[in-house]
């Protein structure tokens, strides 16, 4: 079954692409209730003129929080600050779509130094993880707050880490030759068992952890080939995202909801 997404929303790298898309959608699509946190590098700046258009299309939905994620000190104030707009609601669902992909592509082998791979790990895997390890007591007072027999959903209290079909280790001889990204599919794959291991261990306070493709998507960074819009990635993931219990839990699924192997 397919419910509207509701409550506190909390989206990284919201300035453009696949996270501006999210927030408009989300925007436009979840319940009366719900309150999107879209989280972006530069609110003030040029990077943030998007975000503030949408916010002023949806007045008191939308609120623009300062985040960049490869920088502890900045998750630290960004989480404090959503502490005191959420109180004691806290936070229902926690999309962590911000991402890097260094070298620019191809990103062959010899391209490909230390110095890329280290700010990839940063940004897609560290990011990710000081975020989600700092919200979970809002997460937790979310999950609380429903009764025990809602189950778990994204409704609830949720953690989405935005993946890809190249981190599949499985995939890999099938999706190589068209992308090879070392720092990228690395840092992907270990995003993965960061999902599966919150997965395991947020799983008594019924908070859902599952990974999400978005298909080969538009962007800067899918590029002009990528067949699929954001407005239809996004229209998939959030739909899957609706649908998700306990059971996907621990689980990487594409914007159609199919299984991904890992
Ligand atoms: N596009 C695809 O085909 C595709 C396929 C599979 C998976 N994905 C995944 O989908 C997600 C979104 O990708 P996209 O295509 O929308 O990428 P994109 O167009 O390159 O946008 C990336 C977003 O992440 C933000 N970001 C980067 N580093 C950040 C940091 N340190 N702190 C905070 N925000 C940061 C960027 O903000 P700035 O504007 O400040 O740089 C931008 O808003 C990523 O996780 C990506 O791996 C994409």
């Amino acid at each position: 079954m397919s419910v509207a997404l509701e409550g506190n929303i909390l989206v990284t790298g919201t300035s453009r692409g696949i996270g501006l898309e999210l927030v408009r959608q989300l925007a436009q699509k979840s319940g009366g209730g719900a309150h999107i946190y879209a989280c972006c590098r530069e609110p003030e700046g040029a990077g943030g003129q998007a975000l503030r258009q949408l916010s002023a299309q949806h007045p008191g939905k939308i609120s623009i929080i300062k985040l960049d994620v490869a920088d502890e000190q900045s998750i630290s104030a960004a989480v404090e600050a959503v502490k005191k707009k959420v109180g004691a609601s806290g936070l229902n669902l926690l999309i962590n779509n911000a991402a890097i992909n260094k070298p620019a592509s191809p990103a062959s082998l010899l391209s490909t130094g230390k110095k890329d791979m280290m700010e990839v790990f940063e940004t897609n895997v560290a990011g990710p993880f000081l975020l989600t390890k700092m919200l979970h007591p809002l997460l937790q007072s979310a999950a609380k707050s429903c009764s025990a027999a809602e189950g778990m959903s994204c409704r609830r209290a949720a953690v989405i880490n935005v993946s890809t079909l190249l981190s599949s280790i499985e995939k890999c001889p099938e999706t190589f030759a068209m992308a090879q990204m070392y720092p990228y599919r690395t840092s992907k794959a270990a995003l993965n068992m960061l999902t599966s291991c919150q997965a395991e261990n947020f799983r008594a306070d019924n908070i859902l952890v599952a990974a999400v493709h978005p298909g080969w998507v538009r962007t800067d960074m899918g590029g002009e080939q990528a067949p699929l819009t954001t407005e239809d990635s996004v229209l998939g993931m959030i739909r899957v995202l609706s649908t998700l219990s306990s059971k996907h839990s621990g689980k990487l699924l594409d914007w159609e909801g199919n299984s991904i192997p890992w």
